[in-house]
């Protein structure tokens, strides 16, 4: 679907600015698409009664108009307008579950539009619990229809920062009401017959239906060519960009948090149970059964790709444990987001899109996720997983996100910091300096970045190049100006060359030399500088970038200088250079301790 930019930006205000929050309603009124905070996930909301704001959120979210959406109130009051007929057990979910995660389908009025239903003859209604979203609903006084507030074929959003990401310049503005406190989208029952159906788990647990329904069924998944009674069945939902493979529990870990509190999460920083040594053996074992699967997967897969980036998304003590081994080559390739404690399904949960989202932009193939066994909670939590999981071949259309210009600059920090590389050669006319375009050209493509110990402080990374035996203030050699431009399409026609000089090397934190006698100069004169300059070559084989050529050769970087050779060298220099430096990018964010946000 034709995604269209309405705004030169899409405003952002705090769920605590009343004002801002009266606004917005307003807006929506007017007809416009606000993303909203709830207890599961963003929504993405519109007037559900007029049929013309509807549209406009399949064309933010680029979601094609068959698959219906929910209707989100304020008050339980609000029901008799928007559906027909409460059968009895629709009764009891909203008297026992409202407000709370649940969606309940019933039969809908003629107030709400064909548009909202898909053009289905049920409507689904949910009362969000959280303060934020009630504030919001009230102050519009009209139904809300909405979605998942992410574009459609990736993550739902989960944080504010997530909803702008994915929406900037598609809608016309988003409450802030920090994370949401599930993380995963509502339990969707169809109340229409006697028997209340589960068409999507969520974290009201079938067991917790069926007890105040007397039964309860779940929908089956979908066989091809079916019909969905819960069109959004046969959508792709919740894929990150990267593969992602689940790593099963071993049959004895228990699932300590399998029925979801309202108060389990909780966002205290409690990290006693990183303490190994105060396990007694049991637990050791138990944590080392739950983490073997991880590292078995981690070096069977250096094995067959060791250029491969693994993102692990599991428990602290999983990712503890990874840490511990102190494996250099494992730790350059692995990007861990650590959710709470292993066995804690509802954190597991909470954090699962965020983790992802994170995951994907730290550039990784492949995700490791940790995987649950039980039942309630676990079960919506491997659905989403499974559904992300399920997922082959390309992008799913939409699901560019990644691309979409991200929301966090720097101006949204609380301070900023800065990184810099440098690039050295010889007389800095040729590859030294083409290293410093193509570097900075990635570095404004993968902006911005944040310190990876301390999420509130932004970081400025630049790049820049010298040469050991260069002359100042001398044009670059004008073929490997053009190879850059033609084969990277960066212009680097401006650079005039300089020296290295001990005041540079101080001001960069990693510096690059061409070839390997370039580093061992640089060391000589300035041994201080150990473990802060590499050749390329000898970064790669520190990270285990090596390939094995077809005769079983170990092959690494090698890029001699292109000087007096004919066009064609040059352009392949130029883009060997640029391959290698994607390649080491994300293991020199990693080295200079900053991440992708
Ligand atoms: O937690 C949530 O439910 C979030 C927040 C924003 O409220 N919303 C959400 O909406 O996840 P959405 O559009 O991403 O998913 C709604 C699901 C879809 O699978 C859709 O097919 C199903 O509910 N659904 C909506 N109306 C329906 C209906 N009348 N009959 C059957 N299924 C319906
Ligand atoms: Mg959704």
């Amino acid at each position: 679907m034709e995604r269209t930019k309405r705004y030169s930006k899409t405003y952002l205000i705090s769920a605590g600015d009343d004002k801002g929050v009266e606004d917005l309603a307003k807006r929506l009124r007017d007809g416009e698409v606000i993303g909203f905070p709830t207890e599961t996930v963003y929504g993405l909301g519109a007037d559900a009664t007029n049929k013309d704001a509807v549209v406009r959120i399949f064309e933010a979210k680029g979601r094609p108009s068959d698959n219906p959406l929910i209707c989100h109130i304020a008050d339980k009051e609000q029901i008799g307008d928007i559906v027909k007929d409460i059968t009895p057990v629709a009764h009891k979910l909203i008297d026992a579950f409202m407000p709370g995660p649940i969606t309940v389908i019933m039969k809908k009025s003629d107030v709400i539009p064909d548009e909202v239903t898909a053009g289905l003859d049920t409507v689904g209604v949910r009362m969000p619990s959280n303060q934020a979203a009630h504030d919001f609903l009230k102050a519009c006084g009209v139904p809300v229809a909405a979605p998942s507030a992410n574009l459609s074929g990736s993550p739902s959003p989960t944080r504010a920062e997530h909803v702008m990401n994915d929406m900037d310049g598609y809608i016309y503005g988003i409450i802030d009401g920090g994370e949401c406190l599930f993380g995963l989208e509502s339990t969707v029952v169809d109340a229409t017959g006697d028997i209340p159906v589960i068409l999507r788990p969520g974290a009201i647990t079938p067991n917790a239906v069926k007890e105040v329904c007397g039964d309860v069924k779940l929908a089956d998944v979908l066989k091809d060519g079916e019909i969905p009674k819960a069109p959004g069945m046969k959508y792709r939902h919740y894929a990150p960009k990267a593969t992602v493979e689940i790593m099963n529990l071993p049959a004895k870990a228990v699932i300590i948090n399998d029925e979801l509190q309202d108060d389990s999460y909780d966002a205290s920083d409690d990290k006693s149970h990183l303490d190994f040594k105060k396990l007694d053996d049991d637990a050791k074992q138990d944590l080392v059964d739950i983490a073997a699967p991880f590292v078995f997967r981690i070096r069977e897969i250096l094995k067959d790709s060791p250029a491969a980036r693994i993102g692990i998304y599991a428990g602290d003590e999983v990712c503890a444990l990874i840490d511990k081994l102190g494996d250099k080559i494992i730790s350059a390739h692995t990007e861990t987001y650590a959710y709470g404690r292993s066995l804690d399904v509802a954190r597991a949960s909470h954090f699962l899109f965020d983790g992802m989202r994170h995951l994907d932009l730290q550039d990784v193939g492949i995700i490791l996720a940790q995987g649950f066994g039980g039942s309630g909670l676990s079960k919506a939590y491997m659905n989403r997983l499974g559904k992300a999981s399920g997922r082959t071949g390309d992008v799913p259309e939409g699901a560019a996100y990644e691309e979409a210009s991200r929301y966090a600059d720097l101006e949204s920090f609380e301070g900023t910091y800065t990184a810099s590389v440098l690039f050295v050669c010889d007389d800095n006319k040729r590859l030294s300096p083409a290293c410093e375009g193509i570097f900075t050209d990635l570095i404004r493509r993968k902006a911005p970045f944040r310190l990876r110990d301390d999420r509130k402080v932004g970081c400025e990374l630049y790049a820049e190049s010298a040469g050991i035996r260069a002359y100042q203030d001398e044009q670059l050699d004008q073929d490997m100006t053009d190879a850059v431009m033609e084969s990277c399409g960066v212009n680097i026609s401006s650079y005039r060359t300089r020296r290295t000089e001990p005041s540079v090397y101080d001001a960069n934190d990693l510096i690059f030399t061409m070839r390997d006698e370039q580093a061992y100069e640089i060391l000589k004169s300035f041994p201080e500088l150990e473990g802060k300059v590499f050749s390329l070559s000898s970064y790669c084989a520190d990270k285990g970038l090596v390939f094995k050529s077809e005769d079983g050769r170990v092959a690494s970087i090698s890029i001699p200088d292109p000087r007096g050779e004919n066009k064609a060298t040059y352009l392949h220099t130029a883009s060997a250079l640029k391959a290698w430096l994607e390649l080491i990018f994300p293991y020199v964010l990693k080295d200079l301790g900053i991440e992708r946000c």
